[in-house]
């Protein structure tokens, strides 16, 4: 399967590219990076300097959207310092990369990868969804050709982690957001239903440590992670694999239990982006069908996860 991951290149980002590399049946063609954990410079320099870390710089690096759809000034969220740190990683210095940034820009790069793959190509979003949005705007037809774009966000039937109702990635950009839930074709929304329902612990990350640099490297970055989570939630057991859990069920539906369901955004100011179920459109039969993560076999994909992980590391 061809895939571009589409990242706001934070900590759990970080999982989802270790994640793609590791996996035989992912082909990671391209990676778009947008604003989000982090302005999109630093995620640009993030993805290279993880790309160069995993023995990875031929992977071509876009930059993309550097503030949300609304015209507004990007402004970093406090959850995102807290969580993914100064630097966006956790405060961990990577190799100086080889590799500079591509040419062309991340939405143009999307377009250009949908007309080139069609229905081979996976596009597979862990931040604000901006980029995507842009690239259904530049060519909706080539975008609604493609194999499907499995999306890290939203929260349906849980609260949210920025707002009681809101969840990061969509909040940073609700408009975009709508244009996806309503023009992208064959989407799945993998949201904190499920992503809040899988756990990395201490002793998992721990595990990394033998297998050398790569490994090592990844351990420090995960303990900001962990830390930060057990500072917000005392009792919690680890943290959530956000990010791979969206990679896994690209590769793989069957990881968790998913319904079409119409959805969309909430824009207004009381509720900004909460994503909710639009009962009009139910009610017209329209087409406009998310397919929604409401259960996860979260045993399988931590195990698969750790295993694609290991191949990754091993330097
Ligand atoms: C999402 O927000 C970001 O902080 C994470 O990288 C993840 O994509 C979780 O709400
Ligand atoms: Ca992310």
């Amino acid at each position: 399967m061809k895939v571009i991951l589409d990242l706001d290149t934070g900590i759990d980002d970080a999982l989802a590219l270790a994640l793609a590399l590791g996996r035989p049946d992912c082909e990671l063609v391209g990676v778009t990076c947008v604003y989000g954990n982090i302005d999109v410079d630093g995620a640009v320099r993030n993805t290279l300097g993880l790309l160069a870390l995993l023995g990875h710089e031929e992977v071509p690096v876009h930059r993309g959207c550097a503030g949300p759809t609304s015209g507004a000034a990007y402004e970093r969220k406090r959850g995102s310092v807290v969580f993914h740190g100064a630097n966006g990683i956790g405060g961990a210095k990577l190799p100086v990369s080889d590799a500079s940034v591509a040419r062309t820009h991340a939405a143009e790069f999307l377009v250009e990868s949908a007309r080139r793959w069609g229905s081979d190509l996976m596009i597979v979003p862990t931040g604000p969804l901006t980029n995507i949005a842009r690239a259904i705007e530049l060519d909706e037809g080539a975008m609604s050709a493609i194999g499907g774009i499995v999306l890290m966000g939203g929260a349906l039937a849980v609260p949210g982690n920025v707002s009681p109702f809101a969840e990061a990635n969509i909040s940073y950009d609700p408009e975009a957001a709508n244009v996806v839930f309503t023009r992208g074709a064959r989407v799945t929304m993998v949201g904190l239903d499920v992503t809040l329902r899988t756990t990395l612990s201490q002793s998992d990350v721990d595990s990394w440590r033998k297998l050398g640099e790569r490994g090592v490297a990844y351990a420090e970055i995960l303990g900001h992670h962990l830390n930060a989570t057990k500072m917000v939630s005392p009792g919690a057991k680890g943290c959530a694999l956000h990010d791979p859990l969206a990679l896994a069920v690209a590769l793989d539906p069957t990881y968790v239990l998913s319904v079409p369901l119409c959805v969309f955004v909430r824009t207004d100011e009381g509720q900004r982006g909460r994503t909710v179920l639009d009962q009009r459109a139910l009610e017209e039969s329209s087409e406009r069908e998310v397919r929604v993560a409401l259960d996860v076999d979260s045993a399988r994909f931590t195990k698969d996860f750790m295993g694609a992980l290991n191949v990754a590391l091993t330097a």
